[in-house]
């Protein structure tokens, strides 16, 4: 069996960039490119927001440059071009650009002209609050840099190396908790250009999960969900909704489920840390059994509510008038289920209305564009929106409240 050696950090005089003198590997002193700017390595900064961190949402090439000139370049920026494609990015660069950066690199880095190199260049999405969908409407970052190309010893040349097989498991370890999302944004997306909430996955004719949740399906009562396997991330509400289901009654049991299934369940529902449980009443344009949110749906929902008020506090938990509610009064004033209104004002910007939707949707699943009415501003800079939502509690509202005003675009929300 092989096993992985825990990895050896060298003990070294000078640590050049460590802002709290964690023991690192010393930064190359060579040159980068970094969205238009050339500047040493060791200065260069992206935001934690950027979706390269967050999502490993970004596409790369890796270039080799013999004796300071770049070799098959062409083909490598042809198949950027295709990746880019692939994940609906546009390319930021022409051609011609791509190389201008790459000669650049060569140029101001002397050592490309004492040994071989390689260029790296990548794409990401940029930087966004986190969300699978695709943002609209956000500048890439472009990131380049130079590296030493480490040849192949005399002996590896001479003799050859040695290999081990595996299975390849590449993009089928669901299990874990990776923040190299780059699949499920794309999955996510799938929805988010049909104007769902979610994208619920199959392999090979079997449920598996959705892009950010776990997926559950009724039958006769019964509550079912896919195996606890690598083919899952078991949502920590995996567990949580096992002992719901017992405390109710509610048979529950993890099996493998088809996807004739999934289309012929009485009802399906999501979970996630941010969905909590959330009926799924249309599936693929069909309605999943009466089309409305349904019986177990119901009872879960309220048993998570519960268990939720029950929670301990943490320590360091905020004071209950920190949590107080943005939509003053309303509870006394509304009706669930009933249309409510938000209106919410932002510059007229490219993408600011399908954002907003998005957050609408992400919050009520039946929410539609056609729900959504504009009004210039006087002035003719702002928008308002008016998203007519379908609330279902004082909690919904309130989180839906809370992430249109938590985002970058919205000025106002009322
Ligand atoms: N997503 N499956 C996937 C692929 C997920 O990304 C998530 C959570 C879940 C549900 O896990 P839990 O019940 O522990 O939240 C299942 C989080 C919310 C996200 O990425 O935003």
């Amino acid at each position: 069996m092989h096993t992985h050696p825990s990895v050896q950090v060298g003990r070294r005089a000078a640590q050049p960039f460590s802002a709290d003198n964690l023991p690192m590997q010393a930064l190359p002193d060579t040159f980068c490119f970094l969205n238009g700017d050339y500047t040493a390595l060791q200065d260069a900064r992206i935001s934690v927001l950027d979706r390269g961190f967050i999502f490993g949402d970004g596409i790369y090439e890796v270039i080799p440059v013999y004796g300071g000139r770049l070799f098959r370049f062409d083909e490598h920026i042809a198949r950027l071009g295709r990746s880019l494609a692939e994940v609906q990015m546009a390319n930021p660069h022409t051609a011609e650009e791509w190389r201008d950066i790459a000669d650049n690199l060569i140029q101001r880095n002397p050592s490309t002209r004492e040994s071989d190199h390689t260029v790296y260049l990548q794409v990401t999405r940029g930087v966004a609050p986190r969300d699978h969908a695709i943002p609209p409407g956000v500048k890439p970052t472009v990131f380049a840099m130079i590296n030493p190309l480490k040849s192949q010893s005399a002996t590896a040349r001479a003799q050859g190396v040695a290999c081990v097989t595996a299975d390849d498991f590449r993009w089928k370890k669901g299990h874990i908790k990776s923040t190299s999302l780059l699949p499920a944004v794309l999955a996510r997306q799938i929805s988010v250009e049909a104007g769902a909430t979610e994208t619920i996955l199959l392999r090979d004719g079997i449920l598996s999960e959705a892009s950010s949740s776990n997926v559950w399906v009724v039958k006769d009562g019964q509550l079912m969900g896919a195996p606890r396997d690598h083919l899952v991330l078991e949502g920590i509400r995996y567990g949580l909704l096992e002992t719901l289901c017992r405390d109710a009654g509610i048979p529950f049991e993890l099996r493998k489920i088809s996807h004739a299934e999934l289309l012929a369940a009485d009802e399906v529902m999501l979970s996630s840390a941010t969905k909590e449980v959330l009926a799924v009443t249309r599936l693929d344009g069909q309605p999943v059994g009466s089309g409305q949110p349904g019986p177990v749906y119901q009872k879960l929902y309220a048993a998570y509510q519960a268990a939720k008020a029950a929670s301990e506090p943490t320590a360091k938990a905020p004071a209950p008038a920190a949590a107080s509610v943005p939509i003053e009064g309303a509870e006394s004033l509304i009706e669930y289920p009933s249309l409510f209104p938000i209106k919410v004002m932002g510059p007229k910007v490219e993408g600011f209305v399908e954002t907003m939707a998005a957050i609408a949707t992400e919050h009520d699943p039946s929410f539609e564009i056609s729900r959504v009415q504009m009004r210039d501003s006087s002035g003719g800079k702002y928008l308002s929106v008016t998203l007519t939502v379908t609330a279902t509690s004082r909690e919904q509202l309130d989180n839906l409240y809370r992430a249109l005003t938590a985002h970058p675009l919205a000025k106002y929300v009322l």
